[in-house]
């Protein structure tokens, strides 16, 4: 991959890079048609790094098919799909990790540890690899792209992290390679998530700044599904990640992880775009 890309710099093209655990679904895609649209070259990596599972039965569980994966990406003009072994990114010896200190550290972070060392550690090995002038990431996973813009920025890769907007399902749920492990019931009411994160929002549009409050109105729609068992809930400043108790005029999220069964699922909704 090192030396295909290297090579296409030669030759002065742009290169977009969308990093992917593969299961790919039209949150993916949609990643994969702004890539496309932005320059010469798309490459999509799939790699289900083990680096940034916290649980065991979680990496096992993990959905993989390489085979529907890259039929799908030839249909969207992926010039590259980039599929590397464990060994090739983590060779006998490895030992160096990236970690973002202060916005590795909340919510995703708190409850799974390690994960962001993982995220970081993977996504750095994967810059280095390709040197995309272009990266791109969901806004589903907001925490991560806050993470991986910090180390690009420290670390001075000289990529520009594009942010596309979360796709959901005509319930709401926002798509998630992990959806496909809920049976049909649960998925149809994992819904209530992005409900409660919506009704939320109202409440912020009508003129709720106060963070408890917020809360409490998603609690209360997602405590409507008995299944569901809360992990977190939290109002943070969007540049910090760090919990804030009024929402300001700075960038201000609302993000919420929720169990279904085994099934963990997370999402966020902007509150305050800020300047
Ligand atoms: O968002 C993901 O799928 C993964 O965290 C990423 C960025 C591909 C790193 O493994």
């Amino acid at each position: 991959m090192a030396s295909i890309s290297r090579k296409l710099r030669r030759e002065n093209k742009t290169i977009a890079f969308v990093p992917t655990m593969g299961a790919l679904h039209e949150g993916h895609l949609a990643l994969v048609k702004e890539a496309r649209a932005a320059s010469d070259i798309v490459i999509v990596s799939i790699f289900v790094n083990p680096e940034q599972f916290n649980d065991k039965g979680d990496l096992d569980r993990y959905p993989r098919d390489l085979t529907s994966d890259a039929a799908l990406l030839a249909e969207f003009e992926v010039d590259y799909i980039f599929a590397p072994e464990n060994s090739e990114i983590y060779p006998e010896g490895f030992s160096t990790y990236v970690y973002v200190e202060g916005v590795s550290e909340g919510l995703e972070g708190a409850s799974r540890p390690g994960h962001f060392r993982g995220v970081a550690t993977v996504v750095a090995i994967l810059f280095n690899a390709i040197r995309p002038d272009l990266a791109f990431f969901g806004q589903k996973d907001a925490q991560q792209v806050t993470v991986i813009k910090r180390m690009t920025a420290d670390l001075g890769f000289e990529t520009e992290i594009i942010v596309v907007p979360t796709v959901r399902e005509e319930s709401g749920l926002a798509l998630s390679s992990r959806n496909q492990l809920l049976p049909p019931e649960e998925r149809a009411k994992a819904a209530v998530i992005f409900t409660g994160l919506r009704e939320a929002k109202v409440a912020f549009k009508q003129g709720e700044r106060n963070a408890a409050k917020l809360i409490e109105i998603v609690q209360r729609r997602i405590a409507d599904e008995p299944m569901a068992i809360v992990d977190y809930i939290s109002v943070v400043d969007g540049k910090s990640l760090e919990p804030v108790e009024r929402v300001g005029e700075t960038e201000t999220f609302i993000a919420a992880a929720v169990r279904f069964g085994t099934v963990r699922l997370i999402d966020n909704v902007l509150l305050n775009r800020g300047q």
